[in-house]
């Protein structure tokens, strides 16, 4: 017997919705099916449902909960509504994947775990770039022991002027801060991940508010933006820029940096960098430096073919979602994992606001 087509629904019809949400759930349409999607704005949600061919569209996403029969939501609204949307669909019998970050504190992702647990649903976080061949095979590499005791890690994401300009990011009122939600989180989550989920305790960091305030170090509306937000940088309040030290509780420890503008020389500088006591790993390409007899040898391990495109990660991550409702895989994001990392970044605003190391929060 064919199994049921499960019915799709997207809560916030903006960007991420649009480029990566509708693209993945519709590379599977053997399964899914996305019947409708809403929006606070009603006028977005009808030109998202009609760019879409999105049967049916909602200015409350309350109502189209309660009409639709959801199997399946999708979260892509600003941070700040992550969590009112997820109970919502959770209590209305959804499975949900909602953006990254789980939302806008770490007490707020405990209580929308506990949520899918009375509902008896999955709950899973879109930590879309862990979903690349290059993230499986490091942390496959290190999960080895091929780099022995990984005691030191580097993550970093700068951008020179990528201030997003087309929805609430630059709000704390909408977004709860600015790249370390929008950036740090996922970059936090991947060398985590790579690095086999070691617990965070403590953390010191600075953030810094030195060019959106100005009405600097402004990004470009991207391609898929339907009906961009009018951007004032006179509601810019959050950090452009954050340094932090992350202690971990094997002793090692996580230098990262994140920002949406700064003088470097190149648009974008990104990378990451594991130490360990017999071998070393760096990223684009994937290599490990590592000793063999009197000599440093590099390696670069042999890459399975991924999927292709800007938002590659979100057709990994929303296969894997339906695997696992389907109860064929383990999701591949844990309420631990997640949870880890967003009261990480609990306490780098902690630390930023209180100018010393903070121990991150149990709960
Ligand atoms: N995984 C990634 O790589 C990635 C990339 C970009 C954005 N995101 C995440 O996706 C989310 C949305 O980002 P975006 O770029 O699409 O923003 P956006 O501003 O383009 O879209 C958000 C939409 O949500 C709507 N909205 C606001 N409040 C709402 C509410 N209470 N109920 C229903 N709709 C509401 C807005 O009107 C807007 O249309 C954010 O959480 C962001 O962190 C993830």
């Amino acid at each position: 017997m064919s199994e049921k087509t499960l019915r799709v629904g997207i809560i916030g019809s903006g960007w991420i919705a649009n480029v990566a949400h509708v693209p993945a759930w519709k590379n599977l349409s053997d399964s899914v099916e996305v019947v409708a999607n809403a929006d606070v704005n009603p006028e977005i949600a009808a030109t998202f449902a009609r760019a879409n061919d999105i049967p049916n569209h909602y200015g409350d996403y309350r109502v189209m909960l309660a009409k639709e029969s959801l199997d399946i939501v999708s979260v892509c609204t600003p941070n700040s509504f992550h969590r009112e949307a997820t109970l919502a669909a959770l209590a209305a019998g959804a499975h949900v994947l909602c953006e990254k970050p789980i939302a806008t504190c770490r007490p707020d992702g405990v209580e929308m775990y506990a949520a899918a647990d009375r509902a008896g649903r999955l709950l899973m976080v879109g930590q879309s770039s862990r979903f690349a061949p290059y993230a499986f095979a490091a942390r496959d590499i290190v999960a080895s022991g091929q780099l022995g005791e990984v005691y030191f890690a580097e993550t970093t994401m700068l951008r020179r002027s990528g201030i997003p300009t087309w929805g609430q990011f630059h709000m704390m009122e909408g977004s709860g801060g600015g790249p370390i939600y929008d950036l740090g989180v996922h970059i936090l989550d991947l060398i985590v991940w790579i690095m086999g989920n070691p617990k965070i305790v403590a953390v010191s960091a600075s953030t810094y508010t030195k060019f959106g305030d100005r009405d600097q170090g402004k990004n470009a509306t991207p391609d898929g933006a339907l009906t961009p937000r009018p951007y004032d940088h006179r509601e810019f309040d959050v950090e452009d820029f954050a340094g932090g030290f992350l202690r971990l509780e094997n002793g090692g420890s996580i230098a990262l940096k994140t920002s949406w503008a700064s003088y470097i020389p190149e648009m974008y500088r990104s990378g990451h960098m594991l130490l360990g006591t017999e071998g070393g790993m760096t990223f684009s390409p994937l290599t490990v430096t590592s000793r063999m007899g009197g000599h440093f040898v590099k390696t670069e391990p042999e890459l399975p073919a991924g999927h292709k495109g800007g938002f590659s990660g979100h057709f990994g991550e929303t296969e894997n979602f339906v695997k696992a409702i389907r109860g064929d895989e383990e999701l591949l994001v844990t309420r631990e994992e997640v949870l880890n990392v967003m009261g990480a970044l609990d306490a780098l605003y902690a630390s930023a606001a209180e100018r010393r190391e903070v121990e991150v929060a149990a709960s």
